[in-house]
């Protein structure tokens, strides 16, 4: 399937190559040509080749692309002269004044613009095939205690329906629990953007994102927040995640009362549990 790209190409060239001999359509102007080709040139080796080209090779293709459209313009003096000829009337035929002043303003907005936008430093998640969920295990020792994940609950969850002021209780507990330990990496408003995310990579999960604890269940929200990044199979590299275990710092009802912090601060749900039977 990929394949057919080449003939295609080849076709459309063809084509090209036509239109610009013809007498009938050729626009005499050999400027509209020399631009026609570049661009041409450009959309083909970054789209139609495959694998993708790396940038750096496009803009060495394009710059020796540029060199011989210029020596193409340059090589014939008639041709030279009709191919500035626009420009020149551009640039002094009154009848082009507004235009001109627009151009003269648009270029350096655009510069100033692409400057400011290139130095917002962004942080973004690796888009290299980093497994974000991987499977949980089965079971996980807990302060020397077994727990099967798949049977896991909240224990609090319960609270949320028959007892809305106590469940109100644990989620202030969360939250203080929260901004004592996760608020550095995950952020004041949830988002991954706390003050060390700009060190860490992969970067801490945005909670208010759909991706991550709204597609989970509570247990393995409990798993990764008990065994952090030293219980992440290979898979989840070929990065470091920076996740603490935090089973030896916070207790099995802190760490509850933080995930049920989490999920009310952002407005999300669990995951419901798959019942076993
Ligand atoms: C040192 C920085 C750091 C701190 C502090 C930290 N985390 Fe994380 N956390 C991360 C990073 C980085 C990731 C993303 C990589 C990963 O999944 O391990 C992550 C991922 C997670 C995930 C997995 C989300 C998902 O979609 O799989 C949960 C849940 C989580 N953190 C909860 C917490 C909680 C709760 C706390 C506080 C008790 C906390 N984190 C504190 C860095 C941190």
């Amino acid at each position: 399937m990929n394949y057919l790209i080449i003939p295609l190409v080849f076709f459309v060239l063809f084509i090209f190559y036509l239109i610009s001999r013809s007498k009938r359509l050729s626009f005499t102007n050999p400027l509209f040509w020399v631009v026609a080709w570049w661009i041409a040139f450009y959309v083909i080796l970054k789209n139609a080749i495959l694998p993708p080209l790396p940038s750096s090779i496009i803009q060495m293709f394009m710059a020796i692309i540029t060199i011989a459209l210029f020596f193409y313009i340059t090589a014939d003096t008639q041709r030279l002269k009709e191919a500035i000829h626009p420009v020149i009337q551009f640039l002094v035929n009154r009848k082009f004044k507004l235009p001109l002043g627009l151009v003269i303003i648009i270029i350096p907005v655009l510069v100033a613009g692409k400057v400011y936008f290139g130095s917002q430093v962004k942080i973004v998640a690796p888009v290299f095939g980093r497994s974000i969920h991987p499977a949980p295990p089965t079971k996980i020792n807990y302060q020397g205690k077994q727990l099967i994940l798949n049977e896991l609950e909240n224990p609090y969850r319960h609270l949320e329906t028959e007892s809305p002021l106590d469940f109100q209780k644990h989620v202030e507990a969360g939250r203080k629990v929260y901004y004592n330990n996760c608020v550095f990496c995950h952020g004041d408003t949830l988002e991954g953007k706390g003050i060390f995310a700009h060190g860490l990579n992969p970067i801490p999960a945005n909670f208010a994102d759909v991706g991550t604890i709204a597609q989970l269940q509570e247990s393995y929200v409990f798993w990764r927040v008990a065994k952090g990044a030293p219980d992440l199979p290979d898979e989840s590299g070929p990065w470091s995640s920076a996740m603490p275990a935090w089973e030896k710092f916070l207790t099995e009802e802190e760490i509850w009362d933080v995930i049920l912090f989490i999920y009310d601060f952002t407005g999300h749900n669990p995951r419901a549990r798959v019942e076993h039977h």
